[in-house]
Formats: C-alpha cells, structure tokens, sequence
C-alpha cells in the first residue's frame, strides 16, 4: 500500500498526516498539485514532480490553491482521470467540487432538507441590493474561500452599495447571506466515515469565529442533534472526511453554515487533544484494505 498527499506546500496539516502514515508503516510521500504532467494517449497519464500518481493506492488532497478557472479546473479534472484510473482520491473530485463552492454546497444542503441560512447568489448588482434591501443585515462571501478571509458583513445601504460596486468591477458572483446573530460562537464537527470523531466550540469576540481569525476553541460533547445533523451534512457531499460547520443561532435554530472538504485539524486537535491525522490514517489504512479483500 501507498498513499500519497497532494498540496501545494509542506504544511503543519500535511506533515502531521504523512507522519500518522509512516508510524503505521505505509509509505507516504508528499507531491505538489501544481505541478502536475498529464498525459493523453500519452504516459504517465497524471505524474507530479517526477511521480506516476497511478501508483498510489489513495492521494489524500490537502489543497487546491487559487489561481486561474483553467488552473483550478484542470487540477480537479485530474483528480476526476485518476479516479476513472483506480486510484481514491479524498476527498473525491465530486466532493472537493461540492465543498469549495458555498453555493454549490448550500443548495446541496438545503435539497437535503438540512437547514441553512437564507441566500441569494446572483451575478447581477441590482439583484444583490435587492437581496440586502430584503434581508438588512448581511454578509458578503466569496464563492470559492476559506478561514473566514473576504466575508464582510454589511448592514448599510450605502455600504452595501459600494461594496456590490467594487465586487461587480472583478466580475464577481454575489453570495448575499442573511446575517445570524449566534452568540459571537460556532460548532464544528469532525466527521470521518459519516462517524463524528471530535467536536469544538469556536469563540470570539468578533462574529466571525474562524480560529484563523482568533477565536478561541473548547471541546464539545456531540450530542445526538449534533452528530445526526453533522453526518447528514457530511453524507450529502459524499466526503470520507469533512469539517461541518454549524451556527446555533440565538433564536435556537441549529443551521449549517458549510461543510469543508479540506478541512484542518490544528485548533480542533489543541482544544480535544485527539490526533486526528492518526484517525485520517487508520481509517484510510483500513478501508483499502478492506477493499482488497
Ligand atoms: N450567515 C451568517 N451569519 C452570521 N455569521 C456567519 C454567517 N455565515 C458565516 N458566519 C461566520 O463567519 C465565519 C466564516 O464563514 P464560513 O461560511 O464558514 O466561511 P469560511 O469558508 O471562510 O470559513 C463562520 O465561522 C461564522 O462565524
Ligand atoms: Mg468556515
């Protein structure tokens, strides 16, 4: 068995997973996403850095950086080829395609029945004034972002006037979201194999309660409301593992906000003391070997 991470830097997250790899004996190297060759009627069909990536038995994604729609298309497209190839990618190219994209993942939630804030996502100005003029109290998200950066929350006209403005120029898509007031904190649930494994509260003084933001993380018992809303959000992208976020609004509704497809586990494994890469990695160990059989 061999396994593989795809990234575009060495980061603590990936050296932590290549480790819990490596401690169980599977050997585990590290590749760039960006710097991949793919072939047609060519071979290596998909190789990085010198490697054929059809030699893993599974390539753990760690990132998809920005870049340009051709850039970002292409390296998900590969994922796709190595999957039609036998390779496992995880998450899978369907599931990372669902969760980098707040509207995609959204709809996905609410056709699930699972309860989400009120949103309207449109490439037109006019119709995300509108939208603010409806809601009065929103924030702004970038379709394709993470750790909180780029949201702002607008609850004047005007403000909302130029910030549409300045969006519109970049030829933007606006995601317009009611803003729920939920104590300044958020839960966040670790599902791996639609089982939860650790739980957190993120806290703030802010509303925005990313850790990368500041706030501060406790554990959390993950009750029977938590775990069965936190699986079916998970479920429904399809993710072997995956981040769900949920506000508990101070109305007392529990809503989730998104779900991440990479997710990260420093802030949650400090507040839990649970090595979640050694979870990833037995997991992962165990299921392909179970598919062997
Ligand atoms: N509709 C909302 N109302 C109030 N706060 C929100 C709302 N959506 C997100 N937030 C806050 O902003 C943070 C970041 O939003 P999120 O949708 O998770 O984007 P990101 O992918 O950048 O983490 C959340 O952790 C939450 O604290
Ligand atoms: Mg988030």
């Amino acid at each position: 068995m061999r396994i593989g991470i795809l990234g575009q830097r060495r980061s603590w997250h990936v050296q932590t997973l290549q480790d819990a790899f490596l401690k169980r004996g599977i050997p585990c190297d590290f590749l760039s996403i960006t710097k991949i060759i793919a072939g047609v009627s060519h071979q290596p069909y998909a190789s990085s850095e010198g490697v054929n990536l059809e030699e893993f038995d599974a390539l753990v994604i760690r990132s998809i950086p920005s870049g340009s729609l051709e850039q970002v298309i292409f390296r998900v497209d590969v994922l796709h080829r190595l999957e039609n190839l036998g390779v496992m990618v995880i998450n899978s190219a369907t599931t990372l395609e669902r969760s980098v994209d707040k509207y995609f993942t959204s709809s996905l939630l609410e056709d699930a029945g699972i309860p989400t804030p009120r949103t309207v996502v449109t490439e037109r100005f006019e119709s995300a004034m509108e939208a603010f003029v409806q809601f009065k109290d929103v924030v702004v998200k970038p379709l394709f972002g993470s750790e909180g950066k780029g949201i702002v929350r607008v609850q004047d006209e005007d403000m909302a006037y130029r910030v549409f403005k300045a969006l519109e120029l970049g030829n933007y898509v606006f995601y317009v979201q009611e803003f729920i007031p939920h104590f300044n904190r958020d839960i966040r649930v670790f599902i791996i194999q639609d089982e939860p494994v650790a739980a957190m509260v993120r806290e703030s003084d802010l509303w925005k309660t990313n850790i990368a933001r500041g706030a501060k993380a406790r554990p959390l018992d993950i009750t029977p409301e938590f775990r069965e809303l936190s699986v079916k959000a998970a479920k429904t992208l399809g993710a072997f593992y995956a981040g769900v976020d949920i506000l508990e609004a101070e109305d007392g509704r529990l809503l989730v906000t998104e779900i991440n497809g990479i997710p990260g586990w420093y802030g949650l494994q400090g507040a839990t003391g649970i090595h979640v890469a050694d979870l990833i990695a037995k997991n992962l160990i165990e299921f392909l070997s179970q598919k062997r059989k």
